[in-house]
């Protein structure tokens, strides 16, 4: 069996990606007319290690297993042996010692999932990695796009809010930025990480021709009419050190999408979040009820892509499809 990781949204080639998408459209369509079940996998175990909550990422990896017929495993940090001190080098040597295929991680040490990898000879997908890297959001937005016709070159980005603690914001501004897109970054200044503009592609990528730009708005109101897509991000809470914001109704006045701040955005233009939502502060009420809301789209898209991995990993494929 072939055996492949995904850590990074950087050691994904553009050809991989476009072979992942065409898998997840294979999938969409049995996944949008209720769920398939196949056994693509069968004989494959796949762990799913969470040291920190979930509800989207968790469950759309279950389920993506349980549909393609691989043996899908829970561990959480408690009641697992972490919470007895053992440490992730061991967990994953205890993890190989059982055969097990794919481990599906999440943990709040930005390094862990990498760390993790390197004791682990079978496949490790990062559901999402401190302020690190989460890879499978990023595909998963791109897909979104992708059924929209948006992915390509020159449309213009806004991801708004917590750019500081994100790690949705990391995995898809490499991504997006490769693929030509521009990227605004919408947060006022204590929302923006030290030195952001380390997040230009000059400063990660090889080579940066045919790259999009980067750039930062402390306010949203200019930015809206140019864009095509625009994308929420909630406030991590958990992961600021001290309160960042004053308040939930001064953040939601400032840089929320409310009624006002829709009719700026082109009737063209999509809204994403990769949730949770906190209602009333990133978005109201409103942005659910308007047609470019996306948020139920990237939900389905996620349950496709986390199929296509799910294969890619162990390079098991369905009869008759083309990879
Ligand atoms: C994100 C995450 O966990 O990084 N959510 C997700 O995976 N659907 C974003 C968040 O927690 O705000």
């Amino acid at each position: 069996m072939t055996y492949r990781s995904l850590i990074s949204i950087a050691d994904l080639g553009n050809a991989e990606m476009e072979k992942l998408f065409s898998l997840a459209d294979h999938f969409l369509p049995q996944i949008e007319s209720g769920g398939f079940k196949s056994t693509v996998l069968k004989g494959t175990s796949t762990i799913l290690l969470f040291f920190e909550p979930s509800t989207r990422t968790r469950v759309s990896f279950e389920l993506a297993g349980k549909m393609l017929g691989s043996d899908t495993i829970n561990i959480s940090t408690k009641g697992s042996s972490s919470e007895k001190g053992e440490s992730l080098r061991d967990t994953a040597l205890t993890m190989a010692a059982m055969d097990n295929n794919i481990v599906v991680m999440r943990h709040g040490g930005a390094d862990a999932v990498e760390m993790f990898a390197s004791c682990f000879d079978r496949s490790v997908i990062n559901a999402g990695a401190g302020r690190g890297q989460h890879p499978t959001q990023a595909l998963l937005d791109a897909h979104s796009l992708h059924r929209e016709g948006l992915l390509e070159t020159g449309r213009q980005v806004a991801i708004v809010g917590d750019i500081k603690h994100s790690r949705v914001m990391r995995s898809n501004i490499m991504l997006l930025l490769k693929l030509g897109m521009d990227v605004t970054l919408v947060a006022p200044p204590p929302l923006m990480p030290d030195g952001w503009e380390g997040l230009k592609p000059q400063n990660w990528a090889a080579d940066t021709k045919g790259y999009g730009k980067l750039e930062w708005s402390s306010a949203i109101d200019p930015v809206l009419p140019k864009l095509d897509v625009v994308m929420l991000l909630r406030m991590q809470n958990e992961r600021m050190v001290g309160g960042l914001m004053t308040n939930d109704d001064e953040y939601a006045k400032i840089w929320g999408l409310s009624k006002r701040r829709l009719d700026a955005l082109p009737e063209h233009a999509i809204v994403l979040h990769p949730g949770p939502v906190n209602r009333g502060v990133e978005l109201g009420q409103d942005v659910f009820d308007d047609p470019r809301c996306r948020i139920n789209t990237q939900v389905n898209s996620g349950l496709a892509v986390r199929c296509a991995l799910l294969c890619w990993a162990c390079g098991k494929y369905p009869e008759g499809v083309a990879v």
